[in-house]
């Protein structure tokens, strides 16, 4: 997060101004597998050139970038890993965190986002194909790859919902625009008796699927594919999980949404909304947020980040009750519940 009090410098500007080369270089070095190459030991640039087949001088060229910018360490001719990189930059480390690039730095969000200012001027998405579309095929590796507030949100989702549906005789989960599925299945992995209806596009489906199985959740993940506007969900669920799927949509149609969903709860059921908002207070303090509203600006017709009181707003007006706001430190995340009477 950037620190606001600190006065515009030139120095900041070209910080802005050349960030893209180096998210393009971490990108690079992550496609190319340098840190894999550097986990045996040091190496010079010729001999990581000849493990990753690249060119010699492409390969200088860019270690030499990497130890500038410190993902890399430079003892002479001879490059190393420092601290923290083989952790999360080699690939067979169980925090690995590499492949996140394919979304936070995706092509699909930088087609969308490389003339913002055109996108300010028309008020929306210029793409034919964009975050609405069926299966737009970014949502397959958002659903693959995940990113950091992925698991943290998920077992923010278990805490805040297992110890009150303890008290319930089922917990059937419906979760809409599902994506990976990981909000649902924290669900199941807390509770032996929950199941999780997954909804989302067929091919994001697969993905959520093969996460269902590693997890050892296959026989109680069920599949909704299409449309959530569409799609009519059969049965009724204790749970309604709603994770970074509204403000791809205007307040407007959030509601009717939620009305139709609330629909579809047993009685005491729960409407849980979380996912990154944009709060009344200083923006800076929801940088990535912000961010996100960018996107959404960029590939959608009428997306925008909404606030919890908008939220709560939004699940009233769907005819919800006691909606309640929580939150976890450190965490850019904010759940909002709503009750069917
Ligand atoms: C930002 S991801 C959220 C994934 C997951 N719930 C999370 O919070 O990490 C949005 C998901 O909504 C899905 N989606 C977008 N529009 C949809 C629609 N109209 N019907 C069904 N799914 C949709 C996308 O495919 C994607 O998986």
């Amino acid at each position: 997060m950037p620190d606001t009090d600190v006065p515009v410098s030139r120095e900041r500007l070209l910080e802005m101004m050349t960030a893209f080369k180096s998210t393009y270089l971490l990108r690079a070095a992550i496609r190319l597998g340098v840190f894999d190459a550097l986990a045996a030991g040091p190496a010079d640039p010729d001999d990581v050139a000849a493990m990753l087949r690249a060119d010699a001088r492409g390969t200088r060229v860019l270690l030499r970038a990497l130890a500038a910018a410190g993902l890399l360490k430079a003892d002479g001719e001879q490059f190393t890993l420092p601290e923290g990189a083989r952790e999360l930059l080699v690939t067979s480390s169980p925090q690995y965190a590499g492949g996140v690039v394919d979304v936070a730095s995706s092509d699909w969000e930088w087609d969308a986002m490389r003339d913002l200012a055109e996108v300010v001027r028309n008020g929306g998405t210029l793409l034919d194909a964009n975050g609405e579309s069926a299966d737009f095929p970014y949502w397959a590796d958002f659903a693959t790859h995940l990113t950091f507030a992925t698991r943290p949100g998920a077992a923010f989702v278990a805490d805040t919902v297992l110890p009150w549906a303890k008290e319930r005789e089922s917990l059937d989960v419906l979760d809409v625009g599902c994506g990976h599925g990981l909000f649902g299945f924290a669900l199941a992995e807390g509770d032996p008796r929950a199941t999780v209806t997954c909804l989302d596009w067929p091919k994001v489906l697969d993905v959520a699927r093969r996460h269902a199985e590693r997890a050892g959740l296959g026989d109680r993940v069920r599949y909704l594919a299409g449309d959530a506007f569409e799609v009519e969900p059969d049965g009724t669920y204790d749970v309604v999980v709603l994770g970074n799927f509204l403000f791809q949509f205007s307040a407007r149609r959030c509601v009717e949404l939620v009305r139709r969903l609330a629909g579809r709860l047993k009685p005491g059921g729960r409407v849980v909304v979380v996912g990154f908002t944009t709060e009344n207070g200083p923006p800076a303090a929801d940088y990535h947020a912000h961010m996100l509203n960018l996107l959404m600006l960029a590939w959608t017709r009428e997306g925008e980040l909404h606030s919890t009181a908008m939220y709560r707003k939004i699940l009233a007006s769907a005819g919800l009750t006691d909606p309640s706001t929580a939150e976890r430190p450190g965490l850019p995340l904010r759940i909002v519940l709503g009750h069917q009477a």
